[in-house]
């Protein structure tokens, strides 16, 4: 186990035990990230959902199998090569009944965000991707929209941050044929060429 691993095991832990917000009273597991401790490419998404909060895993559910597909066909990697975490750990619902999630409220992204902090600095990418608007806000203190900033390079503490689309926001816009795929993978070269890595082969019109 190197060191990042250990800082990251450890960080861990102290997320399984937190109590610092009201969204520990309702979670099942806490979701902390997973991937490579040595990932160049981190991905940010919003907030654990239903499968996400009974497995403890980032990204387990529809959006996350959109997700996967994107990582594995879209860049010719495996979710083990990146690293995969959210902007908060538990899961925030409407009326914390666990019924219909919503995204996090800035109290909460206040209190939760310095495990991501750590988390980034532990891991050190070279890249990372925001998904969707609230992880995009967060990383680049910015009001802009996520249909506007989407495809352009910012800066997070000198890393790199490519804002696209929530694989969600996808799924609810058409789906399989949802244009805005094409969108995605537009976002997903630019990170490609950024880290240096070559299209997959046999490519065609989309990230998924
Ligand atoms: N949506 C997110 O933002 N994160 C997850 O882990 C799952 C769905």
């Amino acid at each position: 186990m190197n060191d990042r691993e250990k800082s990251l095991n450890e960080l861990a832990g102290q997320v399984e035990q937190c109590r610092n917000c009201r969204l520990s009273e309702t979670r099942t597991k806490t979701v902390f990230g997973e991937g490579s401790p040595d990932a160049e490419v981190m991905f940010i998404g919003e907030g654990p959902g239903k499968q996400e909060d009974l497995t403890g895993r980032p990204f387990v559910g529809r959006a996350g199998e959109l997700l996967t597909r994107i990582i594995e066909r879209g860049m010719g990697m495996s979710r083990s090569q990146v690293y995969i975490a959210n902007l908060v750990k538990c899961r925030a619902t409407v009326d914390m009944k666990m019924m219909r999630d919503r995204p996090p409220d800035p109290v909460e992204v206040e209190i939760c965000t310095p495990y991501l902090l750590r988390q980034v600095e532990i891991i050190g990418p070279k890249v990372i991707v925001a998904l969707g608007s609230p992880s995009t806000k967060f990383l680049l203190k910015t009001g802009t929209g996520i249909t506007k900033i989407r495809g352009k390079w910012g800066d997070f503490n000198g890393i790199p941050v490519m804002p696209t689309y929530h694989p969600s926001y996808v799924l609810r816009n058409g789906g399989e044929t949802s244009p805005l795929r094409r969108e995605v993978w537009e976002d997903i070269k630019k990170v490609l060429e950024k880290l240096g890595r070559p299209l997959p082969s046999g490519r065609k019109g989309g990230a998924s």
